[in-house]
């Protein structure tokens, strides 16, 4: 069989952060081969895929040499001879071999990069780029990113509570033209800071370092910013990823720039403050992870036109992602592969919010590599979204650029999908 997985090499690589990485290569037995980097997150969900790292006092414990081993003593015995075309089948024995629920035998880190490697090798091996591989004969569209103005959060040593303030153009009619209106914004808005005295550099994912006083004044600010680059706030408008687990538990939320805690209702009160003042037409994560009654109350209330997306509260989990619907918690569902640890559980928690018409964002981590396998199953699964932070830093750009790449050659038939993207129930 051509396409029979002959060999998988493992190797340390660094990521955007400086951090050790997994690297994985995957060569089949026509001699084609194909890459996978795990990326890796800051303010991580307490329920999604492990990470494994080595501990200890080297590299702050970041050290990455058991997963390393894994892929080379665990992994590579077991999918040596397997056909790399059956996806499903590989990520299978990847799910049976760790055994956990979590990964955290094997390492999220160890199983994601092996799998991606073995999709990349299999549209290698099919003669097509990735996207077109996983589309087949399914019309796709070109996602509408998300894109990250101002870091701050768990990003910005906690500079903002608020951990993303990005933008999604919605008005562009291709993602070049989304490319070039995000760029103008991101451009107006570090000409703002700096006017203001306030331009001191970007945060982890490249947006501009969060130099603020509080979190309504971050908003102000973004506010500004697509004004300043001349946008109507139906071209571009705001989404926010409030990552609440990172201040939030048990109920009580603890925001440092607020100067006074709060319970549920009243943080959702602060929120629907925001979601009034500003053109703010997606939420992420509003409340902590643990907090399913704050997620339902937050969705009942704004779900007709916010979109509400849960990340920590959903860790690509298609179980979760059904669960919540059932309970009228959010509308949408942020993907990271990592977080589920193999392409196909990434893929089934997709298949699930696309029955329930949710919203569905493909999503990079806090910590990347020069790896654009998200790019591609955004476009190729047609998710309509993705999320891959800010518009500076070749970790992010190298996946911007990629999506240009891939208008291009699927040519004058080439779909943009704008505002269609967000949830039908949040469109109504
Ligand atoms: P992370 O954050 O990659 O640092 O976990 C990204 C997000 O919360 O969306
Ligand atoms: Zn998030």
């Amino acid at each position: 069989m051509k396409t029979a997985i002959s060999k998988i090499t493992s190797r340390r690589i660094w990521d955007s952060r400086g951090r050790p990485t997994v690297e994985v290569d995957v060569e089949l037995a026509n001699g084609i081969g194909g890459r996978g980097i795990a990326p890796a997150g800051a303010s991580r969900g307490s329920n999604e895929a492990i990470d494994l790292r080595d501990g200890g006092s080297l590299l702050a414990g970041f050290g990455v040499q058991r997963a390393l081993s894994n892929v080379d003593e665990i992994i590579a015995p077991a999918l040596l001879g397997m056909d790399a075309m059956d996806q499903a089948a590989v990520d299978a024995i990847l799910i049976a071999l760790d055994g956990t629920p979590n990964k955290a035998r094997l390492g999220g880190n160890a199983t994601i990069a092996t799998s991606m490697a073995v999709l990349n090798a299999a549209a290698a091996a099919a003669g097509m780029p990735l996207w077109r591989y996983l589309a087949g004969n399914q019309a796709v569209r070109l996602p509408l990113p998300e894109i990250q103005i101002f870091g701050g959060g768990a990003h910005a040593g906690r500079r903002t509570d608020i951990q993303d303030f990005l933008v999604m153009p919605l008005g562009a009619q291709s993602f070049d033209e989304a490319l070039f209106m995000v760029a103008e914004v991101y451009r107006a808005a570090g000409d703002l800071m700096a006017s203001l005295g306030r331009r001191a550099g970007v945060a982890d994912e490249g947006g501009w370092w969060p130099d603020f006083t509080s979190n309504e004044e971050a908003l102000e600010m973004l506010t500004r910013s697509i004004e300043r680059a001349g946008y109507r706030h139906d071209q571009v408008a705001i989404s926010l990823d409030i990552a609440a687990s990172e201040f939030g538990r048990n109920g009580r939320y603890k925001p440092a720039l607020e100067s006074r805690e709060f319970d549920t209702s009243e943080w959702l009160e602060l929120m629907f403050g925001w979601l009034k003042r500003y053109p703010i037409v997606s939420v992420e994560d509003p409340v902590a992870e643990d907090d399913p009654e704050g997620m339902r109350a937050f969705t009942e209330a704004v779900g007709d036109s916010v979109q509400v997306i849960g990340d920590d509260f959903l860790v690509t989990s298609a179980d979760r992602v059904n669960a919540a619907a059932a309970r009228g918690q959010c509308n949408a569902v942020l993907l990271k592969p990592n977080q589920a640890g193999t392409i196909t559980e990434t893929y089934r928690t997709m298949e699930a919010a696309k029955k329930l018409g949710w919203g569905m964002i493909v999503s990079a981590r806090s910590g990347e590599s020069e790896d654009t396998t998200i790019v591609h199953l955004a476009t190729g699964w047609n998710t309509g979204q993705l999320k891959v932070g800010s518009f500076s830093r070749s970790e992010r750009m190298a996946k911007w650029n990629e999506g240009l790449r891939i208008e291009e050659q699927i040519g004058r038939s080439a779909r943009f999908a704008g505002w269609s993207a967000l949830p039908a129930r949040s469109l109504a």
